[in-house]
């Protein structure tokens, strides 16, 4: 296994952070490949608990070099920030990699995500505020400013210029706010770039060196499978690529690098933010999945919805990634439970679809079709072998590999490094 992928199979906050470090151990890079600081991966070891929004999760490690590629979207003084912070805990942020390719999250980009979404209003996504759908838009708007831009003042600069030039039009005529003031800016981010010097560089080429060289890479996907641009839940996603693809296009790797791609699921399901979410419970199940599984946003503090495991949603992940693999996370959460039930279908407008629906307005207006299955009702957090499981835990994870034909390799029953046990 040389080149893994580790990505959401659900709403995002399925456990990639814990996962991620769990590999990392053996890893030799981590790249994360898409989005932002939008992401909140938290990593608990022992009695500390570290939330990372950008740099990998492989920094744990000082062994594992981690690389933030070009499909990501980098607000530069977060990633200072983060960096650190890191320092501040005793881990050293040194051989962090930044893609020159990257876009950076520009202030105007923080200030029209607040705004758009105070226009939508009840239409509103619901994002983190971070100033990632504005930064991608201007990506593909051919407006964007990239990393290596800040190596070159005067073209840093102009473009910043350009860029306020329309951005100013728009700030106050559509959105009624302050225009912004383009010194300033450029100010601020010309004033990052010695420190962020020695970390830019070429990833995908280092990432090329490194699997030729037989080096263990792993990606890190943010965000999850249905907050996919273009395979989620539009326009109720986020503006990048969580899904395979997006690791081989985000990191400038071509797709027979691959070896493994690992889906992370929750035994339930979460989403935070708006959006439809057939299972989503309302009631005190709910409330306890909430309460138990800590199920509040790393990143933005938000209540995350829960409700019961989506076995369309998960088929649909295998399907668009390819999963070689489930990591199949918070497994001790459901020990609350008498019973547990997975949706199997859903039924809309007399219809039964067995496929998670192409077309939005089924995951709307459709009653889930639940089967349940019986549950353990015990503490499962000391288990560390499929042996220590109570047979209906067994018997959920078998069910569930045989719902979406892709093996189970892990269960993890608690957030600590330790709480989890290897099937495979
Ligand atoms: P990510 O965004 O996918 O990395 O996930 P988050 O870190 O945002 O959210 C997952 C949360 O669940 C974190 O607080 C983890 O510490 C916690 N967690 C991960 N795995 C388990 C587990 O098996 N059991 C419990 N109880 N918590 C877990
Ligand atoms: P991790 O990596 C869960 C959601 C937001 C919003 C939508 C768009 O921790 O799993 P954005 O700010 O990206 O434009 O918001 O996507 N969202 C996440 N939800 N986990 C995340 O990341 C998320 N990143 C964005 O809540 O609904
Ligand atoms: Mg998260």
């Amino acid at each position: 296994m040389s080149a893994t992928i580790v990505l959401g199979a659900q709403w995002g906050d399925e456990g990639k952070g814990r996962v991620v470090d769990y590999f990392a151990e053996n890893a030799d890079f981590v790249v994360r490949f898409q989005g932002g600081n939008n992401a909140g991966h938290t990593i608990v070891v022992g009695d500390e608990k570290l939330a990372l929004s950008l740099i990998p999760s492989g920094i744990l490690y000082p062994t594992c070099t981690p690389v933030i590629a070009s499909g990501t979207v980098i607000d530069p003084a977060v990633l200072l920030a983060e960096m650190d912070m890191v320092a501040g805990k005793g881990l050293d942020p040194t051989p962090v990699r930044v893609s020159s390719n990257a876009h950076l999250i520009m202030p105007y980009h923080r200030k029209l995500d607040a705004v758009i979404e105070r226009y939508l209003g009840k239409n509103q996504i619901g994002t983190t505020k971070k100033g990632i759908g504005p930064a991608y838009t201007d990506k593909y708007s051919r407006f964007g400013i990239r990393v290596q831009d800040l190596f070159d003042p005067k073209i840093f600069a102009e473009k910043v210029e350009a860029a306020l030039e329309e951005k100013n039009r728009i700030l106050p005529r559509v959105y009624n706010t302050l225009p912004m003031d383009s010194g300033e800016i450029i100010d601020e981010y010309l004033g990052f770039t010695e420190r962020l010097r020695p970390h830019v560089t070429d990833t995908s080429l280092l990432l090329d060196k490194a699997i030729k060289a037989g080096k263990e890479v792993l990606f890190e996907g943010a965000q999850g499978t249905l907050l996919d641009i273009d395979h989620g839940t539009y326009p109720f996603v986020t503006s990048s690529n969580p899904t395979a693809g997006g690791a081989v296009v985000g990191s400038g790797v071509g797709p027979k690098a691959i070896d493994e791609i690992i889906g992370v699921a929750k035994a339930y399901i979460s989403r935070v933010g708006t959006g439809p979410f057939p299972t989503e419970l309302h009631d005190e199940v709910g409330d306890t999945m909430i309460e138990l599984g800590g199920e509040y946003g790393t990143v933005t503090g938000r209540r995350r919805r829960c409700g019961w495991l989506d076995m369309l949603a998960l088929r649909y992940a295998v399907r668009v990634n390819s999963l070689t693999k489930v990591f199949l996370t918070k497994m001790d959460i459901l020990s609350a439970f008498d019973t547990i039930k997975v949706a199997t279908g859903y039924r809309a407008d007399g219809e039964t679809h067995e496929e998670f629906p192409a077309q939005q307005s089924v995951l709307y207006n459709c009653e889930p079709i639940f089967e349940e299955l019986p549950g353990w009702g015990e503490d499962i957090t000391g288990a560390r072998e499929i042996g220590d499981l109570p047979k209906q835990a067994r018997s959920y994870i078998e069910y569930i590999e045989e719902a979406i034909e892709v093996p189970i390799g892990w269960v993890s029953v608690g957030p600590e490094r330790s709480q989890l046990v290897t099937i495979q």
